[in-house]
């Protein structure tokens, strides 16, 4: 793998055209482009500069996924804003969510008469968000938006409350920007489909000797 590196020196080059695709080892595709999302998170952050002037809103995101999305908002805003996270855990290994979760960390704070901006990377089946509202309304905050950089296109997923999204998308196992496959590809600055292979590869290497 052939790889250039700027020497030490202040000019700034453009950065070269290296398409996204070619980025990162069992990425089939990318779905969403690095611009993509740095467009609308940066829509994001101006609609709740907006909506929250005078509230000081706090933004909550689960771990670990909603992590990039969370920060890169946050940065893009203006206001008076706290961040806090949870960090919560489906019971059972399946991997798909049952919607019963168990809060590994809980927030840091009080929510009661705040006004909370959820920040989410991803509503698949929709239990997960639908077992976080339930939670966190019992806490009576003042209100609960829910914002998520993507939500799936599943016709059988839960009627649960999402205000904004950023990017609806098929129902594929997606990575990049938060999101992993067995802890890695979170740091990927797009969203991208995983080459079946890896799934397989994995399996094999599973395999007991
Ligand atoms: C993902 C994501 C959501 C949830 C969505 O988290 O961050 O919280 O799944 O799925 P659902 O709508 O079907 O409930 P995951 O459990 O993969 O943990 P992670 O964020 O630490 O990767």
């Amino acid at each position: 793998m052939t790889h250039h590196e700027d020497n030490d020196t202040d000019t700034e080059q453009p950065a070269p055209a290296i398409p996204d695709e070619t980025r990162a080892d069992g990425v089939a595709r990318v779905l969403i482009p690095e611009r993509d999302i740095q467009h609308e998170v940066q829509a994001i952050a101006r609609e709740l500069d907006g909506e929250y002037r005078d509230d000081r809103p706090l933004l909550i995101g689960v771990l670990k996924g909603a992590a990039s999305f969370l920060v890169d908002v946050m940065k893009h805003m203006t206001i008076p804003v706290e961040i806090d996270f949870m960090a919560i855990s489906s019971y059972g290994a399946s991997t798909t969510s049952s919607g019963v979760v168990r809060i590994l960390k809980d927030l840091d704070q009080e929510i009661v008469g705040r006004r909370i901006i959820i920040i989410e990377d991803i509503v698949d089946s929709g239990l997960t968000l639908q077992y976080l509202l339930d939670l966190l309304r019992r806490r009576e905050p003042k209100d609960i938006r829910v914002v998520a950089l993507l939500k799936k296109n599943k016709p059988n997923a839960v009627d649960v409350q999402v205000d904004r999204v950023a990017f609806e998308i098929p129902d594929e196992f997606v990575v990049g920007y938060g999101l992993d496959y067995a802890e890695i590809y979170r740091n990927l600055p797009y969203v991208a489909v995983l080459d079946p292979e890896v799934y397989s590869e994995a399996s094999v290497k599973a395999e007991p000797e």
